[in-house]
């Protein structure tokens, strides 16, 4: 296996967090105005409060401001979606993120859809996916198919005429992915637990996004070979030994030795979504100040 077929998103990741860090100085230099991100997370769900440590330390380190809310897992919705209309008002707070999932008394679809459209960095907000979906409008794009995206055109330059399957249909990765591969003009299949030989339409990607939460699903002879595997898929399995791993969606010794290139896990796509998240945040405050989006 030659080293390069691996897609090093934690390296890429950490490129893309020194070039908004330097729109975030640009920004603080032209405009004085500093980058927000304000991160609520309600209760006590212990993935989601690792995620969000990492969150408000990036965000620091990126030279933005982080606030963040930590509520009761008893949390009303009445009471989420005060705290919302707050950060909503405030002009220090650029991006508004709530972590998901969140408990079940709450709504969690209108909670997003509470959050004003340009401050909703998650991109979940229906105004943004329809504008993602029609072209109408500058969308906020979802952090993590922006994530893949940036590594595929990376790793493949034009991704024009390429088929594209995509595995998994949620609003968070599996439609907004798809969409914006068809953006970038390729020939997109979305792929999903009903869908017929899944081995077999897999097998015609050029390029093959996992996204699916099922551990190792996507076996090494489903992949086309020198096809390009982004695997989603972050899930914590027992080994035989008993000890804790993370894997991929995508059986990761299988594939990569038929894969042209592929992202491992971890390091390959988890780090580029909270690197996105930093970039979504500068775009959303040089929007506020009225200026151009930002190169990332
Ligand atoms: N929970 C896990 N990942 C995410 C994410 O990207 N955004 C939000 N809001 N919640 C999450």
């Amino acid at each position: 296996m030659s080293e390069d077929k691996i897609i090093d998103g934690k390296a890429f990741a950490a490129g893309l967090r020194g070039r908004v860090a330097e729109k975030v100085a640009a920004l603080k230099a032209a405009k004085g105005v500093t980058p927000g991100l304000a991160v609520v997370l309600v209760g006590e769900d212990p993935a989601s409060q690792v995620y969000v440590r990492n969150k408000a330390k990036q965000t620091v380190e990126c030279g933005m401001e982080s606030f963040e809310h930590r509520l009761s897992p008893e949390t009303s919705q009445e009471e989420l979606l005060a705290l919302v209309e707050t950060l909503n008002a405030d002009a220090r707070v650029h991006g508004i993120l709530v972590q998901l999932p969140l408990p079940k008394q709450i709504d969690a679809n209108a909670v997003i859809n509470a959050i004003t459209p340009a401050k909703d960095v998650d991109g979940f907000h229906v105004v943004n996916a329809g504008r993602l979906m029609t072209g109408a409008g500058k969308p906020m794009v979802p952090c993590t198919p922006l994530g893949c995206l940036m590594l595929l055109k990376d790793r493949l330059g034009d991704l024009s005429g390429k088929n594209a399957v995509v595995v998994g249909r949620s609003n968070i990765v599996g439609k907004p992915m798809a969409q914006l591969l068809l953006d970038a003009n390729a020939t997109v299949t979305i792929a999903h637990s009903r869908t017929a030989d899944l081995p077999g339409v897999c097998r015609q990607a050029d390029i093959l996004v996992a996204a699916v939460g099922r551990p190792e699903m996507v076996k090494g002879d489903w992949v086309k070979p020198g096809a390009t595997v982004i695997d989603v898929g972050i899930n914590r399995i027992e080994t035989p030994e008993g000890k804790g791993k993370l894997v991929g969606d995508v059986a990761f010794e299988e594939a990569v030795q038929v894969a042209g290139a592929i992202t491992p896990v971890p390091g390959g796509v988890g780090p580029m979504t909270i690197a996105c998240l930093l970039a979504n945040c500068a775009t959303a405050a040089y929007r506020a100040a009225g200026l151009e989006d930002p190169e990332l």
